[in-house]
């Protein structure tokens, strides 16, 4: 059986975005209120004496946006200091990374995965959901000083959706001959967009790898990471390409991690909302440590059962949360 011992810990469930793969336009938003986001203390509490006690080592900051979440460079600081940490990574759209940049190298966060599916500031407009003044470059500048402080690896996320980037594909790959850049192309997943991904479908990794191998050429690579991409790059590149493929390929029988929210659920599976555990409830009415460490390891023992595994059924899983709640 698989080692869980990776946390996708989401900051805020906001975001400065609204990608319509990721909360689509007249999706029925609720946001935690604020009183009950886990507070950094309580979040340190539960890494110190639940999660890393019961084996977590890897952990990985996301949102909504991360760099909403007032204080965050602080938490990032808490968190790099644990001396359990093995691994400290973000998931950003690098909107306000440009400033926070340095600060959060810092504080000790030594790698960073951006969102960009386009480099095409009309069609990233469009995607984020964003009319007025182009959001485009202050995400390309932010990505910029990401490299430029010295963020390594240095991730770009692309989800590629039919019509609307997958003719840039070529473009986006070409990042990573020149840097050291790691692009990496999430096939587009139905969660809580159901009207965009019924318009659109899908591409898989497959079809992505072949043009590319038409182009360049292809072989294959390696990057660090805890992640489900498969790791390949174009002959003489930098970087390399990765390939998350959880539509054409299952791999829940790999699956190392968990996810905690940021009003402090922590779900099993990210395609299914079965055994989740509410911890800042169970933690604010004070049941003692040594039990919610019991009911995580529990929770780990129950995890394969739980895995999501009806990929191929047509179905997707149980979510009351969209992809930007969950945190990706
Ligand atoms: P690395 O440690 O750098 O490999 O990070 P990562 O790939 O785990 O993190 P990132 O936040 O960049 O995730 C990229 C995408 O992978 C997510 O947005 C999801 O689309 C997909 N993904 C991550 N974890 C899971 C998972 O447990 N199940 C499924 N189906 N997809 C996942
Ligand atoms: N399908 C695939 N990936 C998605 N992400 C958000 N929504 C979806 C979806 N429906 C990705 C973002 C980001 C990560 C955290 O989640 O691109 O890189
Ligand atoms: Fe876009 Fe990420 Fe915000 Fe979702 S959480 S809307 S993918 S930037």
């Amino acid at each position: 059986m698989n080692q869980v011992d990776y946390l996708r810990i989401s900051l805020v469930d906001r975001c400065n975005f609204r990608c319509q793969y990721c909360m689509p336009e007249g999706a029925d938003l609720t946001y935690a209120l604020q009183q009950n986001l886990l507070t950094q203390d309580e979040l340190i509490r539960l890494l110190q004496s639940v999660f890393i006690p019961v084996g977590f080592t890897r952990f990985r900051l996301t949102g909504g946006e991360p760099l909403i979440r007032p204080g965050v460079v602080e938490i990032v600081r808490a968190i790099a200091q644990l001396p359990e940490t093995q691994d400290l990574s973000m998931t950003t759209n690098a909107f306000l990374l440009a400033d926070m940049a340095q600060g959060l190298y810092d504080a000790g966060l030594r790698r960073i995965n951006i969102s960009l599916d386009s480099l095409q500031p009309e069609v990233f407009d469009a995607i984020i959901g964003h009319h007025g003044r182009s959001r485009w470059q202050q995400v390309w500048d932010g990505i910029q000083e990401a490299y430029r402080v010295g963020f390594n690896p240095l991730k770009l996320n692309v989800v590629v959706i039919p019509g609307v980037n997958d003719q840039e594909v070529l473009d986006l790959a070409a990042l990573s001959i020149d840097r050291e850049w790691h692009v990496r192309f999430i096939e587009f997943m139905p969660i809580g967009n159901d009207y965009l991904f019924s318009d659109r479908g899908w591409v898989s990794s497959e079809d992505l790898r072949q043009r590319i191998r038409d182009r360049w050429g292809l072989t294959d690579g390696q990057v660090r990471g805890n992640g489900p991409a498969d790791v390949f790059k174009i002959p003489g590149a930098k970087g390399t390409l990765g390939f998350i493929s959880q539509m054409s390929e299952c791999f829940c029988d790999r699956c190392n991690r968990m996810r905690l929210s940021a009003d402090g659920w922590l779900r099993p599976c990210l395609l299914n909302e079965t055994g989740q555990l509410d911890l800042r409830t169970a933690l604010r009415s004070g049941v003692p440590l040594h039990e919610l460490r019991q009911q995580v390891r529990d929770l780990l023992e129950l995890k394969p059962q739980i895995n999501y595994k009806e990929r191929d059924s047509g179905t997707t899983g149980t979510y009351s949360r969209t992809m930007s709640q969950i945190g990706g």
